[in-house]
């Protein structure tokens, strides 16, 4: 099996996207902590790099979102860095590029400062040694004021599978399949038969009961880089505040926006703890444990700049959001880990009113929400209970993007690839800054009835055309043509959403 440095080499990881990396969301996260955002206005030219970037889908997205960024990627495999940079050819990025190198290697390189710089997938996968490096690059090419995003592996949500773990690496060294994640899907079906036949060892009852499950459905590709490297690692999130605190790195906050607001996501009495202890890792700490935490999306600052309440304030209210669902489809309610919470109030529907026709600074609902008055207080509060809900996403204000259409064409096209590095991406890149998840069936509809009038047959012709056997979307056990029938018909409000936010 190869490796680099201990890590898994031996196949491509999959196609990802993560919303969370763009800089406008990034600059949420500091603005709702009451730090100042590193670029000074919008528009301005700004420096991006990623360390241990696979096979840099977010980057290229970003890069074709956001024409006054540069932005570096690097990881250590050179197949990944290939395709990378073929994505970016095909669509004519000028302003990403891609340094195949570890991470030993990109210490010694002169590399230009950063605003942001982001590590998904890496910290809790490779070596202590890397992680120094990790850590010390972050802190070293960053400017002050820059923020450094790190997503990574915690516990206690990994603990109850750490046998697993184990025995999923132990039976892959014995498999010599060509495609290891393959060869791990065989080594799942060895721990459920454990499981099955009563294995005193294997706790796999609640949430890592649901966690083996997912990992059931998961690509090979992602197992294979989850579990066959020799450093898999996840770690508490006092040891990442700490390391990052060494390193000059202070915590800003979580990235994870659904999970910000402890009095949404927690009980009463875990709340009661949570809030009895000194702010800081320690607290985080304890709520992570509340939580059962598996991952981590947190950012950090290097030299942050702290802003007054009354700048913080206005900062939050000045930030652009976009809608993430057609207005018609929303329903003002949400499940949280600690149950449901509701907000159908008047000023989450002026919100989305003002987000309807697009991405607008949440201050200027004022001006757009008619007739009824909320302040500012209201709309504060109700915006966080839609991040919760995963219904709003910080976004740039609009802006010109010359190299999104080319970029989509590909997505668009990609959605039938048979080449996993091109498959899964399933977004479009917008005119505010980043990308957004646009559903499979709706990247078919795109190229198939790009004037919203679709008929349900000419969606099959085009599907079949296309050699898509299933309705991409289409939820588990649900009757195909049902699905397609009811996501042709929904289609012209999702194809509005897309309208207003610069796609179509
Ligand atoms: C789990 S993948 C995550 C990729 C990407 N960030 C994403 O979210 O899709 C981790 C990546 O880190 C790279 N990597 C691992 N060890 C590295 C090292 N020492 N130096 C540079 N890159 C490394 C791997 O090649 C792999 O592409």
């Amino acid at each position: 099996m190869q490796h680099v440095d201990g890590y898994y080499t031996a196949d491509d990881y999959m196609a990802t996207w993560q919303p969370e990396m763009a800089p406008a969301w990034l600059d949420h996260v500091a603005a709702y902590a009451g730090v100042a955002a590193p670029r000074a206005r919008h528009g301005a030219a700004f420096r991006y790099c990623e360390l241990g970037c696979g096979l840099g889908w977010s980057l290229n997205l970003l890069a074709a979102a956001n024409p006054e960024g540069r932005f570096v990627g690097i990881d250590a495999m050179q197949s990944q860095v290939t395709h990378a940079r073929s994505v970016a050819r095909a669509a004519g990025l000028e302003n990403v590029r891609f340094l195949h190198c570890t991470l030993e290697e990109a210490t010694a390189r002169r590399l230009a400062r950063c605003d942001y710089v982001a590590a998904h997938g890496l910290y809790t996968w490779i070596s202590d040694e890397n992680a120094e490096r990790l850590f010390a690059l972050a802190n070293r090419v960053l400017k002050p004021g820059g923020l450094f995003y790190l997503g990574y592996n915690t516990e206690p949500g990994w603990s109850a599978l750490r046998p697993a773990q184990r025995l999923l690496s132990e039976l892959a060294g014995h498999l010599s399949a060509p495609a290891h994640g393959t060869a791990l899907h065989g080594a799942l079906d060895v721990l459920e038969a454990l499981h099955e036949a009563g294995a005193r060892g294997l706790p796999v009852a609640g949430q890592a009961a649901s966690m083996l499950a997912r990992l059931q459905r998961s690509p090979g590709a992602y197992l294979a880089h989850e579990f066959l490297n020799r450093c898999w690692r996840p770690v508490f999130v006092t040891e990442a505040h700490g390391r990052a605190r060494e390193h000059g790195l202070d915590y800003v906050g979580s990235a994870r926006l659904s999970h910000r607001r402890s009095d949404f996501v927690l009980r009463r009495a875990e709340r009661a703890i949570v809030d009895a202890q000194p702010e800081g890792a320690l607290r985080e700490l304890v709520r992570a444990l509340c939580l059962g935490e598996s991952f981590r999306s947190d950012v950090f600052a290097r030299q942050p700049q702290r802003l007054s309440p009354s700048r913080a304030w206005s900062q939050r209210l000045r930030g652009h959001f976009a809608l993430s669902a057609p207005r018609r489809a929303i329903v003002y309610e949400a499940a949280t880990p600690a149950g449901r919470i509701r907000f159908d109030k008047p000023a989450a529907r002026a919100v989305t009113r003002a987000l309807e026709d697009g991405p607008c600074r949440l201050r200027s609902v004022h001006a757009r929400g008619g007739r009824r008055r909320c302040t500012d207080g209201d709309l504060l509060e109700v915006l966080d209970a839609l991040l919760c809900a995963t219904l709003v996403t910080p976004v740039d204000p609009r802006k010109t993007a010359p190299r999104a259409p080319a970029m989509n064409a590909l997505l668009r096209r990609a959605v039938a690839s048979a080449d996993p590095g091109w498959r899964g991406i399933h977004a479009q890149v917008g005119r505010h800054g980043t990308a957004s998840r646009v559903a499979p069936l709706d990247l078919v509809l795109m190229e198939a009835a790009p004037a919203g009038n679709a008929s349900v047959a000419a969606i099959r012709r085009h599907m079949d055309a296309a050699g898509l056997e299933a309705t991409p979307g289409a939820a588990d056990g649900e009757d195909e043509a049902a699905a397609l029938r009811k996501g042709v018909v929904g289609w012209p409000s999702r194809r509005r959403l897309l309208r207003a936010l610069g796609i179509v």
